[in-house]
């Protein structure tokens, strides 16, 4: 397709710079990270053109016109990944499909995420949580919170979502394998030897082996409603719908599932830890919190069986877990392509032309949040519910018929996180100042954020 402007159109293109040929603006992006959006947002306004991963693509922030993108699914607009994200992810993949196909597909995938499947995932995404935790406290070291929430959140996925019986070896293996697949699925798509685009195929290919192992060897659970795991609702509800998933369906759906799980709430969690740490007056009312509702008593959590109600009613929690993910959203954005030409904020966007809508940018621009760089969990209190003003100022999990299907499994991780983290653990900065944050390809700590963790007296 061409990156040209729409003759028949009378609007002037986005302002903006295309950068080197091929290879465009990918270089300062991947350094810069979120200063480069910022510093082109700055000099071109809140919808300009770029050069990005080997196609030119038009950025997209604020409220209004990430509202207009993300609602003109189908209509304006497509969703299109970069040439590395689709091949990786596969043909069969819920990112990779549009129209009905995608409807069918996230009707499937939605039984995955019912109430009913949260309310049976919680013990043992606790008893994942809580154990990690134990190995923290143990070990004489700072942790690399980072990189030990991509393990947690790899755990997860694995056995809680996907319920893999697998040796510590084999996780081990297939977590290294994982991080080779993340780390190069954002890349430029040139396939020679040793470029990243190659690195991530094979990783993609080994990946799908062992998951296929792993799943001929999953002892199947579809009896009623007494379902094991995920990976047997989606079974199940595949056939409610009518319909049999092949093999290679199922190892593109469980690579999805992982990736869209592994980076963003390892990201999550360690932007959590790392605000619990500077705002100890937020961790102490968190603790009030649990103590109130008689979660925390004498210092010590009761270990009774936690419901996905008694989370769900705990209010100051969430607003501290929403004001995580509106000041460091692990997503950056969306990528779509323009299927018509349509008008943004007074310029062109024509067809056939890459859209990425910003996440990120529309939070830290948006006028609706009062002090917008501090990090307030009273914001989304009901008194002050600052995000009430129209629902595409605070996107964490994106918005329209493609918003996040893992949400609430999300933020479910997120608070039994912390309400271990509050009520369970004691740790501290283990570096003398905090670390500076890089964006790509999700944000995350430089040095992955050193913490050194306390097992209670
Ligand atoms: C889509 C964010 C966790 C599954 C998305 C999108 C965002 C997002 C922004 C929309 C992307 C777009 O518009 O193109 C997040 C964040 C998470 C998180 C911030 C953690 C804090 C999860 C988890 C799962 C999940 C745990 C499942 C295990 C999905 C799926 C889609 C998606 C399947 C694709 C939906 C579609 O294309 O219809 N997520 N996500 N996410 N997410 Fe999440």
């Amino acid at each position: 397709w061409t990156a040209t402007r729409d003759k028949n159109c009378k609007l002037p293109m986005p302002k903006g710079s295309m950068g080197f040929p091929i290879i465009g603006e990918t270089c300062h992006w991947l350094v810069q990270g979120a200063g480069f959006h910022a510093s082109r947002r700055q000099k071109y306004g809140n919808v300009f053109k770029t050069h990005l991963l080997g196609r030119p693509v038009i950025r997209v922030t604020g409220a209004e016109n990430v509202r207009k993108v993300l609602m003109g699914e189908h209509s304006l607009v497509s969703v299109d990944w970069p040439q590395s994200t689709s091949t990786l992810l596969g043909p069969n993949s819920l990112a990779n499909s549009i129209g009905d196909i995608h409807r069918k597909k996230r009707k499937i995938f939605a039984k995955i995420f019912s109430h009913e499947a949260l309310e049976s995932y919680l013990p043992k995404i606790q008893q994942v949580i809580q154990e990690t935790l134990r190995v923290w406290s143990s070990n004489p070291n700072p942790i690399n919170v980072y990189r030990e929430s991509q393990h947690l959140s790899f755990q997860m996925a694995l056995r809680v979502l996907l319920g893999f019986r697998i040796s510590d070896e084999e996780m081990h293996f297939l977590f290294h394998t994982f991080q080779e697949f993340v780390d190069n699925v954002f890349s430029l798509p040139i396939d020679l030897p040793f470029s990243g685009y190659r690195k991530g195929i094979r990783a993609r290919d080994t990946l799908q082996k062992a998951i296929e192992k792993a799943i001929r060897e999953k002892p199947l659970c579809t009896q009623g409603k007494d379902y094991a795991d995920a990976l047997d609702m989606l079974l199940e509800s595949a056939k409610e719908n009518g319909t049999e998933l092949s093999m290679q369906e199922l190892k593109e759906s469980t690579i999805e599932l992982i990736f869209a799980a592994f980076a963003t709430t390892a990201s999550a969690s360690t932007s959590l830890v790392m605000q619990l740490l500077r705002h100890p007056a937020v961790l102490e009312k968190l603790r009030e919190e649990l103590r109130n509702c008689g979660l925390l008593h004498d210092g010590c959590l009761c270990q009774g069986e936690l419901r996905l109600d008694s989370i769900c009613s705990l209010k100051y929690l969430d607003c501290v877990i929403k004001e995580v993910l509106r000041l460091y959203a692990p997503v950056s954005g969306g990528y779509r392509t323009a299927m018509q030409t349509f008008e943004l904020d007074g310029v062109q966007i024509p067809k056939g032309w890459g859209v990425m809508y910003s996440i990120r940018d529309t939070h830290d621009t948006s006028a609706v949040f009062k002090d917008v760089a501090a990090f307030d969990p009273d914001r989304f209190s009901a008194e002050r519910s600052e995000d009430r003003e129209g629902r595409f100022h605070y996107l964490p999990f994106g918005g329209g018929v493609r918003s996040c299907l893992g949400k609430q499994l999300a933020m479910l991780f997120l608070k039994l996180l912390a309400v271990e983290l509050a009520g369970g653990s004691r740790f501290e900065l283990a570096t003398r100042t905090f670390p500076r944050l890089v964006s790509v390809p999700v944000v995350h700590p430089t040095d992955g954020l050193k913490v050194k963790f306390f097992g209670l007296d």
